[in-house]
């Protein structure tokens, strides 16, 4: 039988292994079904803290409770209906998918990262299987996403840049989204917009997906038959996505034009000025920025700053002007997750831009010296008054040991 509460016994909650029953919500809504894997601690403290009723096998489910304004987060809802050009329509989607904010109490981004990786990487494994799934599953990781950004963008874009395990044609997107997001709630833009912008990042670029595998990589000479692909890719995932269910409208004009510039110069339609939709700039400038300042197969990483700088001197013509300002506002001139050379000879770990002084951010040290590990880092920041100032970026290869972000962070 489902009981009632407090019903989930604690002691039968394991990480790393199935839940032995299916967990319900105070409305009768299925949290977590049986059989799934606990993946994170965060998951469990979930299960523990919204969870009000059970059921194991045989077990009836307990009726769900009629709510109007239900927002609670759907599992696997595939198979949802196309969303329509109407406002309202899209409007209720948008309420139905959108998750509950986090809790300051167990937010903890490396592990919301680590649950978010897995989502990403089950969708796009949807969407080269051919699955109806995935448009359904980018949504509901999308409001996720900006829920966790807009509550602390710094904490996300550290977690996000700190992720080693996804493949770089993944990872990129992921980025994307997540930087793309902060951007687009520092402008002030509306919640929707930001969502459109977060899938849109996500979904970009599958129309070239094992094209961009192949080119991962290879740092030859482009052949004119693979530049003239690259440059249809938008128009190629537009056709993907324009089918398929609960892709809305800014979604898909943000796919076809996220490499539109605003002279004219970009593709695949050399649309210009204000033809371009808005929530374009923060996903080309996360896109243009990211890529940079990755290191790749074939070069080194750029120096963040002048990742910055390149993005600024583009400014009124790739995007406009005032969006430059809006990178350097939410991710300074070294970016939350990037590692910083201190004039005291430590390493530390950029985890916040600075308010005023976008040359001195937070840091967690993360190294003490040379190769000295440091394993619960001290959070300094570099304005206040006698505090080491940055001589250099130092570029995650370059480390001597590998250094755990979420402990360095005081995390775990
Ligand atoms: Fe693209």
């Amino acid at each position: 039988m489902a009981t009632d509460t407090p019903a989930v016994p604690d002691d039968e909650i394991e990480i790393g292994q199935p839940l032995p029953f299916s967990v319900y919500n105070a409305r009768g809504r299925l949290i977590m079904q049986r059989g799934e894997v606990v993946d994170s601690r965060h998951q469990r403290a979930m299960l523990l803290t919204e969870g009000v009723s059970i059921a194991r096998e045989g077990d009836p489910a307990p009726e769900p409770v009629e709510e109007p304004d239900d927002d609670e987060e759907e599992e696997e809802t595939g198979d949802g209906e196309q969303v329509g050009e109407s406002d309202s329509e899209s409007a209720q989607v948008f309420r139905t998918m959108r998750p509950e904010a986090p809790s300051a109490r167990y937010f903890n981004p490396f592990m919301e990262m680590e649950r978010i990786c897995t989502v990403v990487t089950k969708a796009f494994n949807a969407f080269k299987n051919g699955e109806s799934t995935f448009s359904a599953r980018i949504l509901r990781l999308a409001h996720r996403i900006d829920s966790l950004v807009q509550y602390d963008p710094s904490a996300m874009i550290t977690a996000t840049l700190s992720e080693r395990e996804l493949s770089y044609t993944i990872s990129h997107c992921l980025e994307m989204a997540v930087v793309g997001s902060a951007m687009a709630g520092k402008a002030g833009l509306s919640e929707q917009e930001r969502v459109d912008a977060i899938c849109a990042a996500l979904t970009g670029n599958i129309g070239m997906l094992r094209l961009q595998e192949r080119l991962e990589g290879f740092a030859g000479k482009i052949s004119e038959k693979v530049r003239s692909a690259l440059r249809e890719h938008p128009r190629r995932s537009y056709d993907l996505l324009k089918g398929m269910p609960h892709v809305s409208p800014g979604w898909l004009k943000a796919v076809l034009q996220h490499h539109e510039r605003v002279d004219g110069q970009g593709y695949p339609n050399g649309i210009s000025g204000k033809a371009i939709a808005r929530i374009v700039p923060p996903i080309a400038i996360a896109d243009a920025y990211l890529a940079l300042v990755a290191p790749r197969g074939y070069r080194h990483a750029v120096d963040p700053p002048q990742a910055l700088e390149y993005i600024i001197q583009q400014g009124g013509q790739a995007w406009p002007e005032q969006w430059s300002k809006v990178l350097l506002d939410t991710v300074g001139l070294h970016p939350p997750g990037a590692y910083v050379r201190l004039s005291d000879n430590r390493i530390g770990l950029v985890v916040r831009p600075g308010k005023e002084d976008k040359k001195k951010p937070l840091v967690a040290i993360a190294m003490e010296g040379h190769n000295k590990r440091v394993h619960r880092g001290q959070i300094i920041d570099l304005a206040d008054p006698g505090s080491p100032s940055i001589t250099g970026s130092v570029s995650p290869n370059d480390l001597t040991v590998p250094i755990n972000h979420a402990l360095v962070c005081g995390y775990e």
